[in-house]
């Protein structure tokens, strides 16, 4: 075996408990009667094709339209990206058209604009100041031009669980009577099928909504569904578009594991008895973390919690996350999904069982009584300046996305950039929110904001350890 087979067999063999996607947790429950090498098979007789399907595809399609409550739905098998980008290229009347969109979104969404051309208008996240994350958004502050823009893309719920007044967005178009597309990214919340969840964009009455059915779902990494309601969007557009993107040798194992994700989704007992256990683990830690919960909902724009993301903030313990990641990774074999230098992201899915949030329990409560005896801690809260703190006022866009990303560019010394078009979309993280997006034009505060950058996760900056900048050549 090569080096990246005996890496995978090696993380295999550790046994990590996982709080991080695919939804299904190496469960083999989810496939049985599924045969690994005997149905990774190509578009052959009796086994119909993804991209114009009128059998076996197309049945599957229908029962998963019928369970997620959609009038069609779509089989993504590259990503729950591809769904984004194919929602803008299905757009009409598009040419030197702007779309709304949230300045946090999944780079997906960026290479959507890049695809399509799309100009971005942009919806500004509330970022929360205990955990310095964009949570939620404040619809009243915001103003949407309905009339001008092609088209608006949201994302419901957010990485960490918290779903915004998306039912608001909806009535808001209705009262006032545009025919705006609402497209949604639903990425992590294909499991909202019961009233234990947030109610489901399509229940809501969105356009179009994106699933990615691998990670909280059962389905194969990179399988996703793409669902569409109502006349706003044109079928056969949508359907042209993402034939245009995907991959013509579709895995009929990613397709055969979307049609049993739709299945098990259905067994709303697996998610039952975890709350359960969520419910005490936030009884049990709710002392020594700041973990969001349903008392967040109505503060900084949240409309909705998902329970079963559990967001954690460390700082209360006086002990780092990535620490406490260290902590827990090695003395308990617990996985999480993400962490920053705060916060720790465990996502449920369909595959855990009440055993893992016990485990977790076990792992945090331990954390707590060791937490005074662990280098580095302080009972002092994080007195870092926080990113978001410094974020500048948007900078102005001279180029789309499309035109900045084919536009001849070069490196200088960011020193020497104020003025120039950036040809890089670079964000710190957390929160995720570009300071600039490629395109924009360098104002004296974004320049400020990376000259005064310091340590940090900086997503996009190719340049960050050398100072340096791409930039967009003119003239
Ligand atoms: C909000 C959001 N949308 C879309 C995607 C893309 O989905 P996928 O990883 O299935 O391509 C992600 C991936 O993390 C995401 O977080």
């Amino acid at each position: 075996m090569g080096d990246l087979g005996e890496g995978l067999s090696h993380y295999q063999k550790q046994g990590f408990c996982s709080f991080h996607t695919p939804g299904h947790k190496g469960r083999q429950e989810f496939f049985n009667g599924s045969d690994f090498l005997g149905f990774d098979l190509t578009e052959l007789p009796g086994l119909d094709m993804l991209h114009s399907p009128n059998g076996i595809i197309a049945k599957a399609l229908k029962q998963a339209a019928e369970i997620f409550g959609a009038e069609e739905t779509f089989f993504l098998i590259n990503g729950g990206t591809v769904g984004n980008q194919g929602m803008f290229l299905a757009l009409e009347n598009t040419v030197n058209k702007h779309v709304l969109v949230e300045r946090s979104s999944h780079r997906s969404v960026m290479s959507g604009l890049v695809l399509s051309g799309l100009k971005p208008d942009y919806l500004m996240p509330i970022v929360h100041p205990d955990f310095n994350l964009p949570l939620g958004f404040n619809l009243e502050k915001q103003t949407i031009s309905w009339q001008e823009v092609a088209a608006c893309h949201v994302t419901y719920p957010s990485y960490y669980g918290t779903a915004f007044d998306l039912k608001g967005l909806l009535a808001e178009r209705t009262s006032l009577s545009f025919n705006t597309p609402i497209l949604v990214d639903q990425a992590h919340g294909s499991h909202y099928l019961s009233s234990l969840f947030p109610t489901s964009a399509l229940k809501l009455g969105a356009d179009l909504v994106l699933n990615s059915c691998h990670k909280t779902l059962s389905a194969l990494t990179q399988s996703a569904m793409l669902h569409a309601q109502g006349p706003r969007v044109s079928r056969t557009r949508l359907r042209r578009s993402l034939e245009l993107l995907q991959s013509s040798s579709p895995s009929y194992l990613f397709l055969s594991s979307l049609e049993r994700a739709g299945e098990f989704a259905l067994d709303l007992w697996r998610w039952e008895c975890l709350k359960d256990e969520v419910e005490k683990l936030h009884r049990n830690l709710e002392m020594s973390f700041r973990l969001l919960s349903p008392k967040d909902v109505g503060s900084y724009g949240i409309h909705g919690v998902d329970w079963s993301k559990i967001l954690i903030n460390t700082s209360p313990l006086g002990v780092s996350a990535p620490r406490c990641v260290e902590y827990l990774r090695e003395g308990f074999g617990i996985e999480p999904e993400l962490w920053d230098e705060e916060n720790i992201l465990f996502m449920l899915g369909i595959g855990n069982t009440p055993e893992d949030i016990r485990r977790l329990t076990k792992g945090l409560e331990s954390l707590v009584h060791v937490a005074p005896s662990m280098s580095g801690y302080t009972k002092a809260k994080n007195q870092q300046k926080r990113a978001w703190e410094l974020m500048p006022p948007l900078p102005y866009p001279v180029l789309s996305p499309r035109e900045a990303f084919f536009a001849k560019k070069r490196e200088i010394p960011l020193k020497e950039s104020l003025g120039h078009i950036v040809g890089e979309t670079i964000s710190p993280y957390p929160p995720g929110i570009p300071v600039v997006v490629m395109g924009e034009k360098i104002t004296h505060e974004v320049l400020n904001t990376l000259l005064n950058a310091g340590e940090g996760r900086w997503q996009g900056w190719e340049g960050f350890k050398s100072q340096t900048i791409w930039i967009v050549e003119e003239g």
